[in-house]
Order: C-alpha cells, then sequence, then structure tokens
C-alpha cells in the first residue's frame, strides 16, 4: 500500500474502501473482506448510518485498531460549535472507537466557521488525528484558511477522468491539501469504464479499465476509497501498485471530455438540512 504525505505530518493510504449506500448488513458481510484482502483503510459517514456496522465489523475482524486509517463526516446539522463537539463524541461512540484518523465536514452549508474550532479541539483532545472537508469549493476553503489554527489535511471532492479537479487543485496550491475522489470509478459508469483508453491501457497492462482508472487517480495524487460488494473488484481495485503510467498515457486520459456527474450547490438541498437521528442504525 503506498501512502501520501497530509500536511500535518502524518500520512494517509492512498487507497481504501468506501462503504457508502451500504446497509449495516452488507457492511458486516463486506467490510470484513475487505481487511482481509489487504485494505486498511475505510470511509464512512453519519449520513451511511453504518458506523455501528462499522466499528462492529472492525472488531469482528480482529484487526487493531492502530493499523487502520477510519474516516468519518459530520452533516452541517453538528456543525454549531457546542453540537460539533457532541457529535464527534457521538460518531465515535457509535463506531467503539477511541479517536478517528480523520473527520470531514461532509457538506459546505451551515455554520461551518464556527464548527471548525470544535473540530481543532478535538484534534488537541486527541480525538482526531486529522481534519478537512469535502465538497467544498475554492472559496468555502478558503473561509476555513482565514480561521484556521489547523489547516485542513484533506478535501474530498467527486473525481474521475471525466472530472479531473485539476482546476480547483491549482486554485488551493501551496496549503499541501491532500485530495480524496469521491466516485472515483464514476460511481460504476458503464461509458467511463469502456472509453477507448481505457481498453488500450488495460490491455498494454494486463489490468482490467478500473484498475487503469484507479492507477490515474493513484499517480494524480487522488486518495481512492471505491466502493464494491463484488469480491474479485475488491482485489482488482487494490492490485494498482505494480504498474506505471507514461506522462503521455496520463495526458490522454486528462484529455477526455469533462463534466461532473453532480454540481455541489451554493445554497442547501433539501437533503443536507434535514436533521436526522444517527442513533438509529442497526
Ligand atoms: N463525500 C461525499 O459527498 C461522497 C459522495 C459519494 C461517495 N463518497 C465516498 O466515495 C466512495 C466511492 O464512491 P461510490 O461508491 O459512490 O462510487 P465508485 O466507487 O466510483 O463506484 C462504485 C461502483 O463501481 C463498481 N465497481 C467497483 N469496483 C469495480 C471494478 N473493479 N470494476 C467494475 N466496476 C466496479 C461497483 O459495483 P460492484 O459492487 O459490482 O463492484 C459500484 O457499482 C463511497 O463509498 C464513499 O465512501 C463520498
Amino acid at each position: 500500500m503506498q501512502n501520501f504525505a497530509m500536511n500535518n505530518g502524518l500520512e494517509i493510504p492512498a487507497l481504501g474502501y468506501g462503504v457508502f449506500q451500504m446497509t449495516s448488513a452488507e457492511v458486516i458481510e463486506h467490510l470484513p473482506q475487505a481487511l482481509a484482502a489487504g485494505y486498511t483503510h475505510i470511509d464512512t459517514a453519519n449520513a451511511y448510518f453504518n458506523e455501528v456496522a462499522v466499528g462492529q465489523a472492525v472488531r469482528a475482524s480482529g484487526t487493531g485498531r492502530e493499523g487502520l486509517f477510519v474516516t468519518s463526516k459530520l452533516f452541517p446539522q453538528s456543525y454549531p460549535y457546542e453540537q460539533c463537539g457532541r457529535d464527534i463524541d457521538a460518531t465515535l461512540e457509535r463506531l467503539g472507537m477511541d479517536y478517528l484518523d480523520l473527520l470531514l465536514f461532509h457538506q459546505p452549508y451551515g455554520e461551518y466557521v464556527a464548527g471548525w474550532r470544535a473540530m481543532e479541539e478535538a484534534v488537541r483532545a486527541g480525538k482526531v488525528r486529522s481534519i478537512g472537508l469535502s465538497n467544498f469549493s475554492a472559496a468555502k476553503v478558503q473561509q476555513i484558511l482565514d480561521v484556521a489554527e489547523i489547516v485542513p489535511a484533506v478535501l474530498q471532492v467527486e473525481a474521475h477522468p471525466y472530472w479531473n479537479q485539476h482546476e480547483l487543485k491549482s486554485r488551493l496550491a501551496g496549503h499541501g491539501i491532500v485530495f480524496e475522489a469521491w466516485f472515483p470509478l464514476g460511481h460504476g459508469d458503464k461509458a467511463l469504464l469502456a472509453e477507448p483508453v481505457f481498453d488500450e491501457l488495460a490491455a498494454r497492462y494486463g489490468k482490467t479499465n478500473a484498475q487503469v482508472i484507479l492507477r490515474w487517480h493513484l499517480q494524480e495524487g487522488n486518495v481512492t476509497f471505491p466502493k464494491t460488494l463484488d469480491p474479485q473488484h475488491m482485489a482488482d481495485n487494490i492490485d494498482i501498485f505494480d504498474f506505471e503510467l507514461t506522462d503521455d498515457e496520463m495526458a490522454r486520459i486528462n484529455a477526455l471530455p469533462q463534466h461532473a456527474y453532480y454540481s455541489v450547490p451554493d445554497e442547501p438541498p433539501a437533503f443536507a438540512t434535514a436533521v436526522n437521528d444517527y442513533s438509529q442504525q442497526v
């Protein structure tokens, strides 16, 4: 497994296992398979309603906590300063863990500037090792940078060969922020997976099209955590460290037409403001 260096001196595994849209039962079944296959990095969120199952699956697998990198995310209802501290504790309680490796603000709405101070306090208290943001534009990241005593270590955004995020990356260059790619395989988009450039490169390297895409992410410096319930895909997705795309091949992939699958609206959509009870999970 390759790691990327973060701006706080810590490292993050470049590849992990994402559990978005997985039921608790699916997590209990498939997360131990992923850990057995060599994954050490798990990406969950309050809003995935499966943190209790993530904790149970990790404990049942016998994998020691120190060997894992666990990320969760808070939704905007948790950002008000005092609420934020309480909800970080509730997140740890659901997971049954003493600390998180990474905690993100999931959506760029509400009182994220006030909440950042609570995130920093959680780092100082040893409850969270690294903190970051998700779905924030460069302008909204700047609002955090303007008040931050601890600079965000990570920005998790939609990224894949159809949306390479080069503009966002160049706007935030210089802060050492590691980019994480959600929808790394385009959420399984068959058109993306079947692009002729991936057919050609997969044949050249003896890999699958998905492995070529994940290798592109790695060389772009993107952390990924592709989601899969398929044991063969699980094995394939982590087997990307034994080949290297050339600069020309990277450029050909980066020449694909660009479009996002999802545009983050400036104002919060209804789902981002709904107050959910995350204790109701299993
Ligand atoms: N911060 C955010 O707002 C946000 C938003 C979305 C996602 N995320 C994170 O990003 C993670 C990944 O995103 P995602 O799950 O939506 O999309 P994704 O990983 O891009 O795509 C998942 C789809 O790709 C298929 N797939 C996986 N490996 C494959 C392979 N080797 N070959 C062919 N198909 C393959 C899966 O089907 P099979 O089961 O058949 O393999 C599944 O349908 C999430 O789990 C979550 O942790 C974060």
